[in-house]
């Protein structure tokens, strides 16, 4: 077969349903982009720069806010040539250790032609730190000296001084490096620079750098993922006063999906570090309509898709916690099965075929590592689902999951251990998990299902290698219950059980 182009595919643009695109407008989060305009503020004012803390779970705007507002501040400061401002994004996602973030930012220094002159000026021989083998201590210094070299004299001025020289009338022969940067042994004398450079200024306009302010302002995404070992968010507020840096105001701005990652660092910031927190809530299913409606318009051909479809999606984005990434990506899976099914408009029905394959892969996901007396647990909880006895507690579901892991595996562990295995599930979002004791004392938490169909557990149970002689973790009775109550439509799966006969 030979490509050829889809006839009315229903994509006007897809580009806008990419994870990485910034759009014009950022809705909902007014509160929130207000918290980071005051953050930023302090640069347009020439002040001394916040560092900030900005938390929230996945999926609710804080990357593509801060992003947002960056670009606004870059706008902003076009007007203002007495400051100058440098964002170092970083996303930790795959690093594990402050180490290795530091290594990569160095690294996307070093290897950035644009960058250049950063060789000369440290002395690195080589354009690639290693990623492992210079000492922790070696790398910082690397990194700080790059972030000092991050000023307006070596980058926006460097070149305005190379332009300059080109198209001068005056008579000079000296490089624009020298000039900027004159090493230890410069050809012309001090004073003769400063002469050149000063007709320079005057007859193109050109602002004396020691007349700007350099702020460096290092934006760690994901910093969570860094774990506790996370100096540089702390190294970078100090490197003034600990004269890691001369020559920039340096500040940080740490993003985090973990909210729990607060705990951590506060224990360890001290306090006379100045952090504002900013916390990005949920969002609720009004702010994802609004956001998946602007990306729709977009994305989509005018009439390529039924209006419908933004609630739904929300819907199911507020399901998965108010997370905006899955509702847009829901909205670009729906299409491509529009256009696999050689259909020219975007339904709900669509939008609900991608969900359950979106949920399917997550639920694969999660479960792959989970063990088969795990497994096994959720097999009990489903059991109970079906009965409608479900939140549950431990203790009463614990005989239900004794007798199928005695069954099926031929063993069975105690209480306790399936109490880890419940709490692991529910953080993992296969069980919900409440606390239904509100007394003093021991806790009482009681498990149901959560956003997990039968169809799934069905197939997670039955793909299971065959230990026991069942075959499968499936229990007997777990498929005579299911048939019964599906025979009395009383449950709401579409599972076709005969594949269990
Ligand atoms: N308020 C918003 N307006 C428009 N698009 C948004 C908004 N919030 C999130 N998005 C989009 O949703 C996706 C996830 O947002 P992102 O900022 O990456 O979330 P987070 O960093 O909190 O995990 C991105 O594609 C982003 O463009
Ligand atoms: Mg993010």
């Amino acid at each position: 077969m030979t490509f050829t182009r889809t006839e009315n595919s229903p994509f006007e643009n897809s580009q806008v349903l990419a994870e990485d695109f910034i759009p014009e407008e950022v809705l909902g989060r007014d509160e929130e982009l207000e918290q980071i305009s005051e953050v930023l503020q302090q640069i347009v004012d020439n002040e001394q720069p916040v560092n900030a803390f900005i938390y929230g779970i996945s999926g609710t705007g804080k990357t593509v806010s801060i992003k947002y507002k960056q670009r606004e501040l870059e706008q902003a400061l076009e007007r203002y040539d007495d400051v100058h401002a440098t964002f170092v994004y970083q996303n930790c996602e795959s690093l594990s250790s402050s180490y290795q973030a530091a290594i990569a930012i160095a690294n996307s220094y070093l290897e950035n032609p644009e960058y250049d002159y950063l060789h000369e000026e440290i002395n690195l021989a080589r354009n690639q730190i290693p990623s492992s083998g210079l000492p922790k201590e070696r790398v910082y210094d690397i990194l700080f000296d790059i972030f000092d070299l991050l000023t307006y004299r070596h980058t926006e001025y460097r070149s305005q001084i190379e332009t300059a020289l080109q198209e001068t009338t005056l008579d000079v022969t000296v490089s624009a490096s020298e000039l900027v940067s004159p090493g230890d042994d410069p050809s012309v004398s001090s004073d003769k620079r400063t002469e050149i450079l000063e007709k320079l200024h005057s007859e193109f306009d050109i602002r004396p750098p020691e007349e700007v302010t350099d702020y460096v302002t290092v934006i760690l995404d994901e910093v969570d993922r860094i774990g506790t070992r996370d100096e540089l968010l702390y190294e970078i507020p100090r490197s003034r006063t600990n004269s890691r840096v001369d020559d920039i105001l340096p500040s940080v701005i740490g993003i985090s999906n973990d909210v729990g990652y607060k705990e951590s660092i506060q224990s360890k910031t001290d306090s006379s570090l100045r952090l504002k927190e900013i916390t990005f809530k949920k969002y609720d299913i009004d702010q994802l309509q609004e956001i998946l409606s602007q990306r729709a318009e977009k994305a989509f051909k005018s009439e390529a898709y039924d209006g419908d479809i933004i609630p739904l999606a929300s819907a199911f984005g507020r399901k998965q916690g108010g997370d905006a990434r899955y509702a847009i990506d829901l909205l670009h899976k729906s299409g491509m099965k529009t256009k696999k099914d050689e259909s020219t408009r975007v339904t709900e029905e669509h939008v609900r075929q991608a969900h359950e394959e979106k949920e399917r892969d997550r639920v694969y996901e999660v479960t792959n590592d989970l063990s088969q007396q795990e497994k096994i647990v959720l097999a009990a909880i489903m059991y109970h689902d079906l009965r409608e006895e479900t939140p549950i507690a431990r203790g009463e579901m614990y005989p239900t999951y004794k007798k199928y892991s005695q069954s099926t595996l031929d063993n069975s562990n105690v209480p306790r251990r399936v109490a880890d295995y419940l709490k692991k599930m529910s953080q993992l979002g296969l069980l919900d998990r409440r606390d239904a004791y509100q007394g003093p004392g021991e806790s009482g938490f009681e498990y149901s299902l959560d956003k997990v169909d039968y169809n799934m557990i069905f197939q997670i149970l039955g793909d299971e290698e065959p230990t026991g002689e069942g075959g499968s973790l499936l229990p007997d009775e777990l498929i005579t219950e299911f048939k019964q109550q599906s025979s009395s439509g009383d449950t709401n799966t579409q599972t076709d059980f005969d594949s269990f006969d």
